[in-house]
């Protein structure tokens, strides 16, 4: 057996599944390409968790995980000879934690595993902020793999609601609020909301982005240029993520990918200013290689893979031959620890193959929904009006 999960406790409140928590750590043994090599997980109570914390550390009360690397001096344990060491999970601290960041019992036992988990194979926190980076980086990507795994569901829709402001600002009025439209889509099911606060203002405002940060249940996807004004604006807000974007003042819309290659000092500085922040980034690349590779070297937590030329090739050649780059572009992204996001001219017709592609986490699509939305509401907005009509005296 490759995990070996020990319940210490003297009574078994707070209650575990200890085979699904096995079956979590055996996939984490597998994605760290560790399948071949054993492991000890050992459930503590606090009081037990507070005696080792004593005994092996000289350090009171209990903490929530400890490992200790094979050959350590462990008669205590069952498991004494196993390749990798032991894991040791103080539950009821689990169990508080798991309280105060709102996850269950069991995710925050897994999240615990992998901590231990990846001290036993070298990772540590504690030597340099670099290292802690690699390490949160690590399990973030781990995580995501494990509980988001896309082979089972569908990607997330993050939905950009920029061109409800472009109407707005047409007459420079109040409506229709960009904030208004975000709420809806989460409740019609988006799992994120994405708007690009453009240099020029000329759809979404300041105020937009400030408003959807208190409004936004998913996730807050801000798309910005790489400047300081915007950096700035990001640390002050905070969004959950931000998707780092070229931006050039006379274009219609975002026309390429960044050259994460070529500005690799000026991106990677923006990186790490908002990653350390705690904000997870984003780099809108095409689906080249090497900038995947940049992207990854910088320590991005994710990129967009531009999808504008799959989404207007002209003919199914063209169309076919830009869809195999894009699932190469993809594999290679998940393969380098990134977690893959696509978007740009994405719409009713085009969105299913993308879709259909494993490693996508999520699609942010933008002006075909708002463009739906126009025609598909354009009915009732019109019976409403003549409701009004009729019934003026
Ligand atoms: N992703 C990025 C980086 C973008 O700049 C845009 C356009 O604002 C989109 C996705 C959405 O594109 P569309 O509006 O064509 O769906």
């Amino acid at each position: 057996m490759q995990v070996q999960l020990i319940d210490q406790r003297e009574t078994i409140s707070p209650l575990v599944d200890i085979q699904r928590l096995q079956r979590y750590c055996q996939q984490l043994l597998g994605l760290l390409g560790l399948s071949e090599k054993t492991l000890s997980l050992i459930l503590l109570s606090d009081a037990q968790m507070a005696q080792y914390n004593q005994q092996f550390r000289a350090k009171t009360g209990a903490t929530n995980v400890l490992s200790f690397p094979a050959g350590f001096p462990d008669e205590a344990f069952a498991a004494t000879h196993n390749d990798l060491g032991d894991v040791l999970i103080a539950v009821e601290t689990a169990a508080h934690e798991a309280d105060e960041q709102g996850c269950s019992l069991m995710e925050r036992l897994v999240q615990l595993s992998l901590h231990g988990l990846l001290h036993l194979i070298g990772y540590d926190h504690e030597r340099s902020e670099e290292e802690a980076l690699a390490m949160w980086d690590k399990e973030q990507s781990l995580l995501a793999q494990l509980f988001y795994t896309r082979r089972h569901t569908m990607p997330h829709l993050a939905v950009n609601v920029d061109h409800v402001a472009t109407l707005r600002q047409a007459r420079e009025a109040a409506e229709p609020d960009p904030v208004l439209a975000a709420a809806l889509c989460e409740l019609a099911g988006a799992r994120g909301v994405v708007v690009h606060l453009r240099e020029d203002r000329r759809h979404i405002q300041d105020r937009d982005v400030r408003l959807l940060r208190q409004t936004v249940k998913t996730r807050l996807n801000l798309e910005m240029a790489v400047t300081k004004e915007m950096l700035a604006l990001a640390m002050e807000i905070k969004p959950d993520l931000v998707t780092l974007v070229p931006e050039k003042p006379q274009e219609l819309t975002t026309e390429g990918g960044l050259d994460v290659v070529a500005q690799q000092k000026k991106i990677a500085a923006a990186v790490n200013k908002l990653r350390k922040a705690g904000m997870l980034v984003s780099l809108f690349i095409d689906a080249e290689a090497e900038q995947i590779q940049a992207a990854a070297e910088i320590g991005a937590s994710h990129v967009e893979l531009h999808t504008g030329h799959y989404c207007s090739a002209a003919g199914t050649a063209e169309e076919e031959k830009e869809f195999v780059v894009l699932r190469n572009a993809a594999e290679l992204a998940a393969a380098s620890n990134l977690l893959v996001n696509a978007g740009h001219g994405l719409d009713y017709r085009n969105t299913d193959r993308i879709a259909a592609l494993p490693e996508i986490d999520e699609l942010s699509i933008g002006h075909a929904i708002v463009s739906r939305a126009v025609l598909v509401g354009m009915e009732q907005a019109v019976r409403e009006m003549l409701a009004v009509i009729q019934q003026a005296k």
